[in-house]
């Protein structure tokens, strides 16, 4: 593993791997390729994108003579795909990018990977491919996947379709399952940021529901010194849970965040719920920590640290909630806030 190709590196969770692996692996070249959809974002890599092994190519994961193109020019031997859409209300409004992107994107990596012999192909998955998780049970990597989103759907369709390349082609895939990740540099869309800028804003926290739903809110940094342990450590073709093992309802969630800003909980506002919520995700964490990984952050300081983060880093999230983030915002919350 000398050459990686992180897709969707200049996202959330793949900007933050970028760095820790940056930090951690110096003598390896790092290539982000990364479409910049809404939610790629170049500020999210710009305390790396000097040093000298770093490379970005804008491109899209289903165009596969760029991906053939930037395999051959970096000699890339270890694709780690983050490449997604991410959101599951946008995947509720406009399925097709979703299906596009992680169902023919996934398929065209999965082929270049097999032509060009890598390495290793890591796939970057979710827990919510599990689907609704009953109390008290905990997701093994072996159950079955009843996603019940567009979002998850894609995201599990992709995981089909890598287990399959590894099955019929001995392709040397991994992946794993992520819980709900939270941290610095996530899209305001998703629910922490969201509702932080909204409150230092004085705007209504829209809670879908009762917010009795339950999450594994997971600290960025934890996934991913988790995802470098299955790269350096896992088993070629098997499947990883990453998470915490503790849940956090939402409204407790929304309770430290109120806490945490100071500002008045009557800024919470209940509203119709999302369609098919899932009420609860839970994953056995105990095949990754047999490898030696355990999550360094306690699930609410991690809740605290990232309501810090929007708090002290207006620069960044100002820049991000533009015109094309409040037609989002109108269209996904307009009426629901009106009633
Ligand atoms: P994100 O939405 O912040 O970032 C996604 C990135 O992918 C963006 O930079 C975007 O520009 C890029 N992208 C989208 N479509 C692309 C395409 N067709 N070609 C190339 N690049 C493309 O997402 P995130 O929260 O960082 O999630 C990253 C991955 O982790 C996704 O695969 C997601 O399903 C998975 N995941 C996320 C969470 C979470 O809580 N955020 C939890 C578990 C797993
Ligand atoms: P989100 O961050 O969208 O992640 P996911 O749906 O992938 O778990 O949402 C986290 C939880 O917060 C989920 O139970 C939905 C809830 N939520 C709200 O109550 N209001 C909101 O405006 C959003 C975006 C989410």
């Amino acid at each position: 593993m000398k050459n990686l190709m992180i897709t969707g590196g200049a996202g959330f969770i793949g900007a933050n791997f970028v760095h820790l692996m940056m930090a951690k692996y110096p003598d390896y070249n790092f290539i982000i390729y990364d479409k910049l959809t809404y939610a790629g974002n170049l500020d999210n890599l710009k305390d790396v994108m000097d040093l000298p092994n770093f490379v970005f190519v804008q491109g899209d994961i289903c165009d596969a003579d760029q991906v053939a193109e930037t395999i051959e020019e970096h000699q890339i031997d270890t694709i780690v795909n983050f490449a997604a859409e991410t959101h599951v209300d946008r995947s509720i409004l406009d399925p097709d990018a979703f299906v596009r992107t992680s169902v023919n994107g996934t398929w065209v990596l999965l082929e270049a990977a097999k032509k060009y012999q890598l390495e290793r192909y890591h796939q970057i998955s979710t827990d919510e491919v599990y689907g609704d998780i009953p109390e008290p049970k905990s997701s093994v990597e072996g159950d079955a996947l009843e996603p019940r989103s567009p979002y998850a759907a894609s995201k599990a369709s992709a995981d089909l379709m890598v287990q399959a390349y590894h099955t019929t082609f001995g392709l040397p895939t991994t992946i794993s399952r992520g819980s709900n990740n939270i941290g610095p540099y996530q899209y305001p869309e998703k629910v922490i940021p969201l509702f932080t800028t909204n409150a230092m804003d004085g705007k209504p926290l829209p809670v879908y529901g009762d917010g009795k739903q339950k999450r594994e809110y997971q600290f960025v940094g934890d996934h991913c010194e988790a995802i470098d342990f299955v790269l350096h450590k896992g088993n070629i073709g098997e499947i990883y849970n990453i998470g915490t093992g503790v849940e956090v309802e939402n409204m407790r969630m929304v309770e430290i965040l109120i806490e945490t800003l100071g500002v008045s909980k009557d800024l919470i506002q209940h509203v119709t719920d999302r369609a098919g919520h899932d009420r609860r995700y839970s994953l056995n964490i105990s095949k990754i920590k047999s490898l030696g990984w355990k999550p360094r952050h306690d699930p609410e300081d991690a809740i605290r640290q990232t309501v810090e983060w929007y708090r002290d880093n207006e620069w960044w999230w100002r820049k991000v909630r533009n015109d094309e983030f409040d037609a989002y915002y109108e269209r996904q919350y307009g009426e629901r806030l009106k009633n």
